[in-house]
């Protein structure tokens, strides 16, 4: 039962969306399993640049069904605007499936999102003020709609009625604003919901049968493990499960289906929003990566903070996820440097030295990043296809990475674009 689960290792950016992309060419169906549209996956086909928020990267495979699981959170017109996109583009979006089970992104959500960061003031998150952390809030609370919920007008009414009579109150009496009225809502998600009906399905019986046909089945990982409720840092972290786990839970399989899981690294790091980040470059080099890398946010258009690759908190990945091979992203991004870095110990604030990455948020703020340097790489490399295309700088440079981790390599990205990539090994 071969299900592959495509994970981010760093704090999301990592280039996933060409990965899934990439391995989908063998795969019969693509699940996203968390997550709504504050990710922004970026696929790049010849000329023509995809971004997607909520649909997952197996849509722009003919073949592929693009499933969205049970785990996610959908804001329907965002969804319906974003199908719409991809249609005008020749995209055929008939083999999409969404799950009955996927929570709601309302337009409260969106609202307490961007209350809720203005009042934590200089502890705010940096959220992508999508309504995420509120949506999960209300699953979590046992008082979130559903996609069920949704393509039923009446029922639909009933409960937002029945989730408006919190809601108002905490709008009105906490935060000073109007109240909002179920009309108001019904009549802005009524057309979403007409025109996502026909999608909505079981869709954990669909991938378990696709799993039980032999079929490749893609789990495809949005955010990344540094920004998981459980093992990222938290506060400053989405609210889903974005590592391994999450492929269970928000798709309905079980983790014996699960054969190989993917990690996702960029070969240096970014992140967006606020939250502890030790190998973070605030000098030249980091202004020259985020140039270099356009690092700027696909969902938000927020510079990204960027810096050296760290493989302490790596290694972190590696465990939690299990990653069984790596991606190796964004290669090309690093050539021209006389030397390039690597992250191989923290200082901790008592002045020793660990490999192990700090599970107290407030230690891992106060850490020291300890170095390891290597030579740079001078050629472009956008057109190497093999191992051996690649300058030696560049393979020790990868390959310390892989033996660091102990992971194997199965695929090096070299630029944007589909063809870009060496791949080395098949994870399937
Ligand atoms: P939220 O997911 O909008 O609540 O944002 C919480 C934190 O996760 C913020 O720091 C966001 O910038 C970050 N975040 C959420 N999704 C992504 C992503 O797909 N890539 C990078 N950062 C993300």
């Amino acid at each position: 039962m071969p299900a592959i689960v495509i994970i981010g290792g760093q704090w999301g950016d990592e280039g996933k969306g060409k990965i899934v992309d990439h391995l989908a060419e063998r795969a019969s169906m693509v699940v996203r399993f968390g997550g709504g549209n504050n990710a922004g996956h970026t696929v790049v086909i010849g000329d023509s640049v995809f971004k997607l928020h909520q649909v997952p990267a197996g849509i722009l495979r003919p073949q592929v069904a693009a499933v969205l699981g049970s785990g996610m959170v959908i804001n329907p017109p965002a969804l319906v605007e974003e199908l719409d996109a991809l249609a005008a583009r020749g995209i055929s979006i008939g083999n999409l499936h969404i799950s009955t089970n996927a929570h709601l992104v309302m337009p409260y959500h969106i609202l307490f999102d961007e209350l809720e960061e203005r009042m934590r003031g200089n502890l705010a998150i940096g959220t992508t003020k999508r309504g995420i952390g509120p949506a999960y809030a209300d699953k979590a609370a046992r008082t979130g709609l559903r996609m069920q919920d949704l393509i039923d007008r009446e029922r639909f009414a009933r409960r937002v009625a029945q989730a408006l009579k919190r809601v108002n109150l905490e709008l009105t009496r906490v935060f000073g604003q109007r109240a909002i009225t179920v009309e108001e809502i019904v009549s802005q998600y009524a057309p979403a919901a007409e025109r996502l009906a026909p999608f909505v399905a079981d869709t954990g019986l669909l991938v378990h049968d696709a799993l039980r046909r032999g079929e490749v089945v893609l789990m495809e990982g949005a955010h990344a493990t540094m920004l998981d409720i459980d093992f990222g840092t938290y506060p400053y972290v989405t609210s889903s499960s974005c590592s391994v786990g999450g492929a269970c839970l928000g798709v309905g399989i079980s983790p014996i289906m699960i054969k190989q899981i993917v990690g996702v690294i960029k070969v240096y790091t970014s992140r967006v929003g606020k939250g502890p980040f030790p190998t973070e470059l605030t000098d030249e080099t980091g202004d020259w990566i985020v140039e270099r890398g356009h690092e700027y946010g696909t969902t938000t258009g927020r510079r990204r903070r960027c810096g050296w690759i760290d493989l302490v908190s790596l290694r972190y990945a590696a465990r939690i996820n299990g990653f069984t091979g790596i991606a190796v992203t964004r290669l090309d991004v690093l050539s021209g440097l006389q030397e390039v870095k690597l992250c191989i110990g923290y200082r901790l604030p008592d002045d020793t030295v660990t490999e192990h990455y700090p599970p107290d948020t407030n230690v891992l703020a106060q850490t020291t990043a300890i170095y390891e340097t290597m030579p740079g790489w001078q050629d472009d490399i956008s057109s190497a296809r093999s191992w051996d295309d690649l300058p030696p700088q560049a393979r020790a440079y990868c390959q310390r990475i892989s033996d660091w981790l102990d992971v194997p390599m199965d695929l090096i990205s070299v630029g944007a674009e589909r063809s870009e990539l060496v791949a080395l090994h098949w994870p399937i």
